[in-house]
Parts: structure tokens; sequence; C-alpha cells
């Protein structure tokens, strides 16, 4: 006999995910003790999912479905209509080959070489006494970085504004009002943007590298030959320069991690990539950026002695997985040396999502992520010193993605 789901009881809760963010799901697990339980948001039943055993069921494709998952205002600025991240079955194992074939070590090279030239070049160009906020200044550079790996022309005038238009799509699923009305309008600007440049590939007015993205996007063939249509391919570029331009985020986190731990700043002078690795990781780990992943039951199934039934929405809970008591010791601590010996299986740690790249939705660009996370320590850490005035370094759990307040104030820096 199938079980009751526990249940988050009272009216819909979307009020209370907008105001405890990154919690909402943390908070009920422990006030129910459960690692499932069934609540209410934007006006429907919803199955809310924590820890690695959730995460296994979760990334069960025979079980789950993304085709109607995603909310609208998801849709209408972070994902971009038409994209992988809607996709199921054999339609987004070929677009997302599309994507993995792009993750080979020369990418991997060539993006820490570029974040290494463009955080040079940012900080040759900008006064030494000058204050920056390095939440701003990485948006740059990661642009800067995304562009010339992915092939599209980023002309010098138009950086700061199109990095604007970018971080728009990022920073505003989740706001509310003028901020999210910003970012559905910068949307439409960036896809005009991709749209034109896709055009002239095609009609041959820009010559491109055949191995950049922009390129093999653009004459992309679907599963039946045909080529995706120009605004299709505009959003899965954009599916590679968004995500790139929000590392700048988890930079953010790190100028942060790096003040608030100066102890293990200190372990990683002169450090082999092995530490800076996981350093890295712990950041991943320990600080919040998307807060859960969502899709909708495709059957009706049986889990654990509870009942599902087809159709439900459900959100797995990405950055309450990471600091799951069941997977991780002392998880409220910051401590990289965690990931030494460390075993990890495709659901126990999750920030980027989880099961398998090529049939599955976990992140395209966790590779790339790890790495210009990593070549953006040893910049910050080994090629150049810099103080770090006063200012608020407290981010809010409801502000999705969190970033410092003051956006990571540095100043006085200079090479080594
Ligand atoms: C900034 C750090 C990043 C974070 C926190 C992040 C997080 C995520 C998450 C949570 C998912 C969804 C997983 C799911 O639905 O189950 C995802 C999917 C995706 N990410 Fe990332 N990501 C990051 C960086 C990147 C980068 C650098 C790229 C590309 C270069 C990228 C490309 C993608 C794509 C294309 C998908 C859709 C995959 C699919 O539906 O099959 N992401 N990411």
């Amino acid at each position: 006999m199938a079980g009751e789901i526990p249940k988050d009881e009272g009216f819909d809760k979307t009020l209370s995910v907008l105001k405890e963010g990154y919690n909402f799901i943390l908070n009920r697990k422990e006030d129910l003790n459960t690692n499932v339980f069934e609540t209410r948001i934007l006006g429907e039943k919803a199955i809310c999912l924590t820890g690695s055993k959730g995460a296994e069921l979760f990334y069960d494709n025979s079980k789950f479905r993304r085709s109607d998952a995603a909310p609208s205002r998801v849709k209408k600025t972070l994902f971009g209509k038409g994209g992988l991240q809607g996709l199921d079955g054999t339609e987004h194992q070929h677009r997302k080959a599309m994507f993995m074939t792009l993750m080979d070590d020369d990418a991997m090279g060539e993006i820490d070489l570029l974040m290494r030239k463009y955080w040079r070049k940012y900080f040759e160009e900008t006064g030494s006494i000058e204050t920056i906020e390095l939440y701003e200044a990485a948006k740059i550079v990661t642009l800067q970085t995304a562009c010339e790996w992915t092939g599209v022309p980023l002309k010098r005038k138009e950086t700061v504004e199109r990095a604007g238009q970018i971080s728009d799509l990022f920073e505003s699923p989740a706001a509310l009002g003028v901020q999210h009305w910003k970012g559905r309008f910068s949307r439409s600007k960036a896809n005009d943007w991709i749209e034109g440049i896709v055009d002239d590939v095609r009609n041959g007015k820009i010559s491109v590298d055949e191995h950049r993205a922009v390129y093999t996007f653009s004459w992309h063939r679907d599963e039946n030959g045909e080529m995706l249509d120009k605004k299709t391919v505009a959003v899965e570029l954009l599916n590679l320069i968004r995500p790139m331009t929000a590392v700048s985020v988890w930079t953010a986190m790190i100028g942060l991690a790096l003040h608030e731990f100066p102890g293990e700043k200190g372990k990683l002078k002169g450090a082999d990539d092995q530490k800076i690795e996981w350093f890295i990781q712990e950041v991943r780990r320990y600080y919040p950026f998307f807060p859960f992943a969502a899709a909708r039951t495709d059957a009706d199934f049986e889990w654990k002695g509870f009942k599902f039934e087809e159709g439900t929405l459900t959100l797995l809970d990405l950055y309450g997985t990471n600091r799951h008591p069941d997977d991780w010791v002392h998880p409220e601590q910051f401590m990289p040396e965690r990931f030494e010996g460390w075993q990890q299986t495709p659901f126990n740690f999750i920030p980027q999502g989880g099961g398998t790249y090529d049939f599955g939705h976990r992140c395209a660009g966790e590779f790339i992520t790890i790495v210009m996370m990593k070549s953006t320590v040893d910049f910050l850490v080994n090629e150049m010193e810099y103080d770090v005035p006063d200012q608020d370094f407290d981010f809010e759990f409801n502000d999705i993605p969190a970033v410092p307040n003051d956006k990571v104030k540095i100043n006085n820096y200079r090479f080594k």
C-alpha cells in the first residue's frame, strides 16, 4: 500500500518561496523531518525532493519530463524559448550532443588562457587607485572569454552594454517588478543581437573558424536532418554565453571566501592545481547559486512507498542536497580539504544539476565553470595583490542569484 507524501500544510506557498529563497525546501525538510514533501506553488500541487536519493529519482528520465516544467517567467528571461532545457528524449540527446562535443581538453585549455588574458587586461586598463566591484569586473572578463571562445564578435565599445544585458538574463528570473521586466527586455535585445550574427554567418558576411560554436550551431542539423531555425540557434548560443557570464556570481563568492577564510587563502599561495580545485569545489558547494531544478512526473509510479501522480510539478533542492547531512560531514563549515579522497556520485554534489551529461539535463558547462573558477582563483591569489576596503559582505537568501550586497569591492591592486 502506497503511503501519503508528508504535506506542507496551508495555502499556496509561492510567497514563501520568494521570502525564504534557497532555504524554502531545507526549512521544511527540517520541520517535517523528511526528504520528500508535498506543497502548493504557483497555484498547483508540487513535490519537493532533497538529498542524493531524491536526486537519483529526479534524474530518472523514464519518470520525469522537462517539456512543460519551467515557469514561464524563467523561459522568458533565463532560458529563452526552444532551448534544450525544455527538450526530452532523442530530441534532447541530439541537441545535447551539439553542446557536449565542444567540451574537450583543448577547449578547457583555451578557456583557461582567455580568462587569464582578460583578467590581466581588465586590471591593466583600470587605474590602480580605483575601487572596483569584483562581481561587475567579472561580468566583463567572463563575457569577453565567452565571446572569443564561441566566435561571437564583440566590439570593444559594446562590451559593457552587452555584459549588462546578458547578466539581466540571470539576475531577473526570480525578481519582481521592474527588475523582472528589464530581464525580459534584455532577453529580446540579446536574442536580436545573436540572431543577427547567425544571419551573417549563414550569409557568409562574417567568416568564422569552423570549430567555433557560432559556426557549428549555425549549421547544426537536428535528428531529422533539418537545420535549426535562427531563433533556436540564438537561444542555444546564449545558452553558452549567458551561463559563462554567470560565472561572475561565483567569482564574487570566490572574492568573499578569500576574505572570509584568510587561512584558506594562505594555503592557495603557490598551490598546485589540485588544491585550487578543492577550494573552488567548496565554493560551489558552500555558497548558493541555483536553488532548485524543476521537472514534471511523466508517469504514475511509487517510490519509497509514496505514490507520485503523472503530471506533478517536482522540485529538486540543489542547494540543500549539497549540504545534506547524509552526504556531507559538517556541511555548514567551509572546508576545501573535504574534497581530498572524496567519492563523487552523479547525485551527491549537484550545484549544476546531477545525473549524466549526455542523456540527462546535468549542466553542459560544468567543466567550463570549474576551469573559469580555477583560473580566477589562481589569478587573484598568485598573480596579483589587492586590498579589501570596509563594506557589506552579507548576502540575502531570497536574492537569486545571491551576491554580497557591496559586490565585493577591492582596491590598490598590483601585479606580483
Ligand atoms: C555559472 C555557473 C553555472 C551554474 C550554477 C549552472 C547550473 C546549471 C543547472 C542547475 C542546470 C540545470 C540542471 C537540471 O535541469 O537538472 C544547468 C543546465 C545547463 N547549463 Fe549550466 N550552470 C553554470 C554554468 C554553465 C556554463 C558555463 C554553461 C555553458 C558553457 C552552462 C550550460 C548549461 C546548459 C546548456 C544547460 C542545459 C542542459 C540540459 O538541459 O541538458 N552552464 N546549469
